[in-house]
């Protein structure tokens, strides 16, 4: 092949060798092979080009002339062929038909059509080729009837050489960057029909020959910088259908010969400088469809085309001078849709017959037009021709009275924009229920009332701005449904309330001003989950509290927040009276990665685990004030409840109702088991005396069933957080079917609205923290015992989310130990009775307890899991071996339990860690694997933790080693 290729351009480029060479070799598949040669093919559009063939006219865009069987036509449109035109098409003599449309061929054009004595059409449009045109590239184009070179990089003047080409037809230079004054000899091609030099950078005047072009149909001059007037011999061509002179910098007033073009339909001068009136005569060009005269100079009054234009689609005087008022059209075309008479100094009356007409768009904005919009009643007829219009921008006039109701009827509305007017009353509910639209903009207005709930049905609107009005009323919480919202603007208004923290769902909102208005409460936190905010403007309102924190607020701008006198954190340089506490910060880059979670691992140590998570504990204060409240709740309920004397009694059956003397709240009892035996003779219920402890969710209270059997009672402290009584105790039912011997069971529950008591079985040994942290050496737990609290306190764990629940709250004051020392996990899944699942609650009321809160309730993008137990199950087993608290306090430091035992860990002195309580009686290869275990469950990501069932099995590995061994051995 590669040889053959040789020869074949030896033989091209020496002519002495070509005469040489025998006829018989086939010139065209010479031509062809060469072309395919130069050309990259990367879609093998060419495989089929042989170059063993006889004859190339069965091959892939190739056509013979049926007689003479030479290439007539070559079309390889769109064939993804690059690189350069080489000369082996010139040895296609016959060819009459040349098109390489749409390729990304380059270069330069090295040949002139002297050497294609055939050609007819050439098409070498949307391609990479540059450079000059050679000047003789035309000089014998006889027979050329069309060449197109548009959508090229080619440049410098049109050649004059073209004029030869007196038979040319159509003629697309377009998408270039020919520059230069056209030669007036280029403008005499009796049969040219189409003209296109759109897009270059041609200057100059229009030539006035163009008298000779009489045949021209298609004229497209657009985007170029042609100066001067229209030749008035533009007239003269009669049979002009499409005329584009837009983008120019022509100028005068439009030539009145051009009335003659009886058959124009599209006339686009859009962006000149025409001046004078809009002449009366375009009246008589009765074909056009499309007039757009937009963006020019032209001044006077406006004629009334639209009564004459009965084909007219598209009318567009926009941003002209035009003055006086619209006339009332004698008789609208059928088929206009698009209405433009926006930017001018128009006056007069709204135009209401605008809305008879089945228009598509009708822009009226910036004017002078007054008067009340008057929409007809709606009737049948014309219910149809409303559902048309898809755009109505009236804005920037002088238009008063209330927004018709009946704008709700264009039922497929896309863009609406009232704004800048003087519009009264309260916005119709009819319009909010367009579910097309997308922009509603009444800005600017005198509007009053308040946004009504029914914008939730105006699901495909993006942006809405009502800014500048005289609303009032809340920003309704249906706002939510908005869903593709992405600017919403309700500045300077008189808008009262908070802000709902349903807007947070309104993912796509990117601009939000809401500034100047009488907003009060808090910024609901959730609004930080705004991904693709970019500007939140609250100023000058009365909200206080913390701006959320992350995501867009870490980096509000002051001035986005100002003149809100009780907004405290760090963009406003004010610290809010109530830190909260942020235990863990999370680095992202540290990955303990603890892949290998198999017994092994844990048996031959080599798993190293560094980890430096950045900690930084709240200060007390905040611990103080969760302590003064607690007490302070207590103080309320107790003394309440002293007066009335809580007296239940028991009525049989499952469930039984009571309201207890004293006051009027009715109370009821439900206990599981229906147990008969529940009595209250028991004075002794919520007294002091038989408190057991305290928690985050509530006091606990010992209480006698009248069995004898002790029951334990908690009172749920922050009733505010509970739900509804249905929600309390749809819940309560579910953690009350959850029975497991490391779970201590909940038994009933007893509601009023303003006390609700947990009842739950009493389990007498005492919480772990007590036996760990409150008993002296000697009656210390011993390792046998401290590895039996671990699993019991795993299988309860494991349990728990067996049934998909998560515990929230673990922590050693939760783990109670019954008669026998096996622990019962308590308190689980209490957060499930606050109103919703709010990271901030759990983090500064609930997991009070600092060190067993998983870092991921500190990072807002990590989802809590469950995992975040197994996160607190870790310092808990760390905490029961070495019998330290997860974090102590020390004179002048901070230590927390999970790094010092990892930093021991990698010191190699771990040991060091295990309570000295145990005085050395504990077997290493028991300790180490479950203090790694306990590590691996601090892991930072989430991910990383093994699940409780997983935990379960890998301690009862660790408990039996040598048993395993054993069994891999047999
Ligand atoms: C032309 O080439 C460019 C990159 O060189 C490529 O992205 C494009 O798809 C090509 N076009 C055609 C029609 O092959
Ligand atoms: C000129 O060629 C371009 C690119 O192929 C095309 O878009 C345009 O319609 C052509 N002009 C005329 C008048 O046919
Ligand atoms: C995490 O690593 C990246 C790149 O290595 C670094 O730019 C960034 O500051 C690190 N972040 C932290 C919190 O260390």
């Amino acid at each position: 092949m590669r040889n053959l290729l040789l020869v074949f351009s030896l033989i091209l480029f020496s002519p002495l060798v070509v005469t040489s060479f025998s006829p018989s070799l086939n010139d065209d598949v010479l031509g062809l092979i060469v072309f395919k040669a130069d050309v990259k093919d990367p879609g093998g559009k060419l495989s089929s080009w042989n170059e063993d063939d006889n004859t190339p006219c069965k091959w892939y865009g190739v056509k013979c002339n049926p007689r003479s069987n030479r290439v007539s036509d070559l079309v390889l449109d769109g064939c993804g062929l690059s690189g350069k035109l080489g000369r082996g098409l010139l040895r296609l003599q016959f060819l009459r038909k040349l098109s390489l449309a749409r390729n990304n061929l380059t270069g330069i054009l090295s040949f002139n059509l002297a050497q294609l004595p055939n050609i007819r059409v050439l098409d070498l449009s949307d391609n990479g080729f540059s450079g000059l045109i050679p000047s003789d590239f035309f000089s014998q184009c006889g027979p050329l009837r069309s060449v197109s070179l548009a959508h090229n990089k080619f440049s410098g003047m049109i050649p004059e050489s073209l004029s030869s080409c007196s038979m040319l037809a159509s003629l697309n230079f377009s998408g270039n960057q020919f520059s230069g004054v056209l030669a007036s000899g280029l403008w005499s091609f009796p049969g040219l029909r189409s003209l296109d030099l759109s897009d270059n950078m041609l200057e100059g005047k229009i030539p006035k020959l163009i008298e000779g072009l009489n045949n021209l149909r298609a004229l497209n001059l657009r985007k170029n910088q042609f100066t001067g007037e229209i030749p008035q011999e533009i007239g003269y061509c009669l049979l002009l259908r499409f005329i584009d002179l837009s983008e120019n910098s022509l100028s005068g007033w439009l030539p009145s010969t051009m009335q003659n073009l009886a058959l124009c339909s599209s006339l686009v001068l859009r962006k000149n400088g025409f001046v004078g009136e809009v002449p009366n005569w375009i009246g008589e060009m009765r074909s056009l469809e499309t007039l757009d005269l937009s963006a020019n100079r032209f001044s006077g009054e406006f004629p009334d085309l639209i009564g004459k234009l009965q084909l007219l689609k598209i009318l567009n005087v926009s941003n002209n001078a035009l003055t006086g008022s619209l006339p009332e059209p004698m008789g609208i075309s059928l088929n206009l849709l698009v209405f433009d008479i926006s930017h001018n100094y128009l006056t007069g009356n709204f135009p209401s017959w605008i809305f008879n007409h089945g228009f598509e768009q009708v822009l009226l904005s910036d004017n002078k037009l007054s008067g009340s919009i008057d929409i007809a009643i709606d009737d049948s007829s014309l219910g149809n021709s409303r559902k048309k219009l898809l755009i109505l921008d009236v804005s920037q006039n002088k238009l008063s009275g209330v927004i018709p109701s009946s704008v709700g009827d264009f039922s497929n509305l896309n863009f609406l924009n009232m704004a800048s007017n003087s519009f009264r009353g309260s916005i119709p509910a009819d319009i909010l229920q367009l579910k097309t639209l997308g922009v509603l903009d009444l800005s600017e207005n005198q509007l009053n009332g308040s946004i009504p709930s029914e914008i939730g049905g105006a699901i495909s609107l993006k942006e809405l701005r009502l800014e500048r009005n005289f609303l009032g009323g809340n920003i309704p919480s249906t706002i939510k449904d908005c869903s593709s919202l992405m600017v919403l603007s309700l500045a300077h208004n008189a808008i009262t309330g908070s802000i709902p923290a349903s807007l947070a769902k309104l993912s796509y909102l990117q601009i939000v001003d809401f500034s100047f208005n009488k907003l009060t409460g808090t910024l609901p936190k959730q609004l930080a989950n705004l991904v693709r905010l970019q500007s939140f403007n609250i100023s000058e309102n009365q909200l206080q509290g913390e701006l959320p924190a992350g995501g867009f607020f870490n980096t509000i701008a002051p001035s986005s927040i100002s003149g809100n006198p009780s907004l405290c954190g760090a963009a406003v340089h004010k610290s809010c009276p109530t830190v909260l506490p942020k235990p863990l910060v999370l680095n992202p880059n540290s990955t303990d990665d603890a892949p290998g979670i198999s017994p092994q691992s844990f048996h031959h140590g080599k798993k190293i685990l560094s980890i430096s998570a950045l900690i930084a504990i709240s200060a007390a204060a905040a611990i103080v004030i969760g302590v003064v409240a607690i007490t302070v709740l207590n103080f309320r309920v107790r003394s309440s409840t002293s007066n009335s004397a809580v007296a239940l009694t028991f009525s049989g059956g499952n469930e039984f109702s009571h309201s207890p003397t004293g006051d009027g709240d009715s109370g009821k009892l439900v206990m599981f088991s229906g147990d008969p035996n529940f009595s209250t003779g028991t004075q002794a219920l919520l007294n002091k005396d038989c408190e057991l402890g305290r928690g985050g969710f509530g006091t606990v209270y010992r209480t006698l069933l009248r069995d004898g059997r002790s029951v334990a009672i908690k009172k749920l402290t922050a009733s505010s957080l509970v739900k509804s009584q249905d929600d309390f105790e749809r819940e309560i039912k579910k953690l009350g079917r959850l029975r497991h011997d490391n779970l201590v069971a909940l038994d009933g529950y007893y509601w009023t609205p303003s006390l609700q008591l947990l009842i739950y079985e009493f389990v007498s040994g005492g919480n772990l923290y007590k036996h760990l942290h409150e008993t002296c050496a000697g009656n210390s737990l011993s390792w046998n015992e401290r590895f039996n609290i671990i699993l019991g306190a795993a299988k309860g764990l494991a349990y728990l989310h067996l049934k998909n629940t998560i515990h929230y709250n673990l922590k050693s004051s939760n783990i109670l130990i019954d008669s026998s020392g096996e622990p019962k996990v308590a308190d689980y899944g209490l957060a499930r009775l606050l109103p919703m699942l709010d990271r901030y609650i759990l983090s500064s009321k609930i997991q009070s307890a600092l060190g067993y809160m998983a870092p991921e309730f500190a990072c807002k993008t990590v989802k809590i899991t469950e995992k975040c137990d197994v996160y607190g199950f870790g310092v808990l087993v760390l905490e029961i071996v070495t019998g330290k608290r997860p974090v102590e306090y020390m004179d002048d430091d901070v230590v927390v339990l999970c790094d010092m035992v990892r930093g021991a860990l990698e010191e190699g002195r771990v040991e060091e860690c295990v309570d000295s309580r145990l005085e050395r009686a504990f077997p290493m290869d028991e300790t180490i694997p479950v203090m790694k275990l306990g590590l691996i469950c601090t892991s930072q990501v989430p991910s990383n933790r093994p699940d409780m069932a997983e935990v379960v099995n890998i301690l009862e590995l660790i408990r039996c080693p040598s048993e395993s061994q054993d069994e891999s051995n047999f």
